[in-house]
């Protein structure tokens, strides 16, 4: 098999699977355990900052994937975005929120090391997922600032093609080597999330948004 098979037909589908039985069975398994481990009661200052900068930036990042690479491009011409205004609406909104979840990131990682009680009560899976995704991160706003390529004609269709089980890795030929690597290291992490805090990321508190007001009073003196 060649590395670009190994790469992009068999990993992204041991990758997909590991994400979708590795979700089910940690759910089903350890639920008192499917939450975000959050580290804020040991310290809050620098993760207020650190985690509103990181979670803004990594949510809109996503949004801006699923629209920019699952959408077929004849769809967007339909409704007059031309692949010239896509492309310049996904690296300008790449820089911006790319570099907002990168700055935030690094300053979670460098919490998570440099503050002596988050370090003692962090496993070394807690430091290894916030170390792969600043990576996976670096590596996309890396390419979005500095190494130009058109995915719209090859990683966006070679996405499709995975989903639609007709992989064609030929896409992916042409694609520069920095693109490749932040696909394999993103493919890493999906695979790998189920095992780790990240799983928190689809507990996203929608009902939250919806409930009524919760009413604080004083006691009344009798
Ligand atoms: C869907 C909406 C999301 C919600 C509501 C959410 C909520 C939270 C909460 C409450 C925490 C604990 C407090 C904190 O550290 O800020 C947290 C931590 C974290 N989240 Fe999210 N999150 C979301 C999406 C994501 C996404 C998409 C990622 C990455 C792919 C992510 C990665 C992390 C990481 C790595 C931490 C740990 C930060 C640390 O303590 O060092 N989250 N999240």
């Amino acid at each position: 098999m060649s590395w670009d098979n190994l790469a992009f037909v068999a990993f992204p589908y041991i990758s997909l699977t590991t994400f979708t039985v590795g979700h089910a069975y940690r759910y089903i398994a350890d639920p008192f355990h499917w939450n975000s481990r959050s580290s804020e009661i040991l310290e809050k200052d620098r993760l207020q900052y650190a985690s509103v900068l990181f979670h803004y930036g990594i949510v809109f990042t996503f949004l801006g994937h699923f629209a920019g690479l699952l959408v077929p491009q004849s769809f967007l011409t339909s409704l007059g975005i031309t692949p010239a205004i896509h492309m310049r609406i996904a690296v300008f909104s790449g820089m911006i929120f790319g570099l907002s979840a990168l700055v935030g990131a690094g300053l979670l990682l460098r919490r998570r090391l440099k503050h002596i009680r988050v370090f003692r009560h962090s496993s070394k899976n807690d430091v290894a997922t916030i170390g792969l995704l600043t990576f996976v991160i670096a590596l996309g706003t890396y390419n979005v600032f500095f190494s130009h390529c058109n995915v719209l004609d090859t990683v966006a269709p070679w996405i499709r093609s995975i989903l639609i089980l007709s992989p064609d890795p030929g896409l992916m030929a042409s694609v520069p080597f920095t693109y490749r690597l932040h696909i394999v290291a993103a493919l890493a992490l999906l695979g790998l999330s189920p095992f780790s805090r990240l799983i928190h990321i689809w507990s996203v508190p929608v009902p939250y948004l919806f409930r009524s007001h919760i009413v604080f009073r004083k006691r009344q003196a009798e």
